[in-house]
């Protein structure tokens, strides 16, 4: 069954290039990124794995814990770790799961039996710390994903938890953000002290609160 947003996100117990892991334990209070990738020794996983490597000081700073996902197992893995390291010029800092038996690609539906029967396509999961899925994203083998978008995206869903309010089309941390519908511009005014800009009744603007 294909996960849903706010569904808790499956718990499991796995090997990883770091040791073995119970995924919410090593989730702890932090968010998550769960993602997957078709296949050890690849080429367009070798940059995405490396490029993740490269930004993980920018996931951790937003408290994001970062973690990869193919049906390859461990000796693969650790295999084709160096080639990452050697290809993007970083040291790989953050875990592979190893899961030949297909167990976490089976509980996220990472398997898409139309596109590939036995490789994971490429999935993301951003869980928050509630356990729950905030963000869903399926990418086909041939697609690397753009993880610049996925750092905007968290930036989005972290401050949309905090405040009553929404990001528009493109918006970047830092851009005006949208008032929720659910509140009158009047409630708008008394809650957002930086000002509400009203271009339509629906549509109004307010100075991202926490910048
Ligand atoms: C890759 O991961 O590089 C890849 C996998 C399947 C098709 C094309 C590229």
């Amino acid at each position: 069954m294909s996960i849903r947003l706010g569904d808790i996100a499956p718990d499991f117990k796995a090997e990883t290039t770091q040791g073995p892991i119970s995924f919410h334990e090593w989730l702890g209070d932090s968010w998550g990124m769960l993602f997957s990738h078709p296949a050890d020794f690849t080429p367009v996983c070798t940059t995405e794995l490396g490029k993740t490597a490269l930004l993980k000081g920018e996931f951790e700073k937003k408290g994001v814990k970062v973690i990869a996902v193919s049906v390859d197992d461990l000796a693969s893995h650790n295999k084709w770790v160096p080639d990452i390291e050697e290809v993007n010029g970083v040291k790989m800092n953050f875990p592979i799961i190893a899961d030949s038996e297909k167990v976490v690609a089976g509980l996220y539906d990472m398997i898409h039996p139309n596109a590939s029967e036995k490789a994971t396509v490429r999935s993301v999961f951003i869980i928050g710390p509630d356990k729950k899925v905030k963000l869903t994203l399926t990418y086909p083998a041939s697609t690397g994903r753009n993880f610049q978008e996925l750092l905007r995206v968290i930036d989005s869903l972290q401050l949309t938890a905090e405040y009553s309010v929404a990001t528009p089309a493109d918006w970047k941390d830092g851009d005006d953000a949208i008032v929720v519908p659910s509140i009158s511009t009047a409630d708008a005014i008394l809650k957002f002290p930086k000002g509400v800009k009203e271009v339509k009744p629906y549509l109004r603007y307010t100075p991202q609160p926490n910048k």
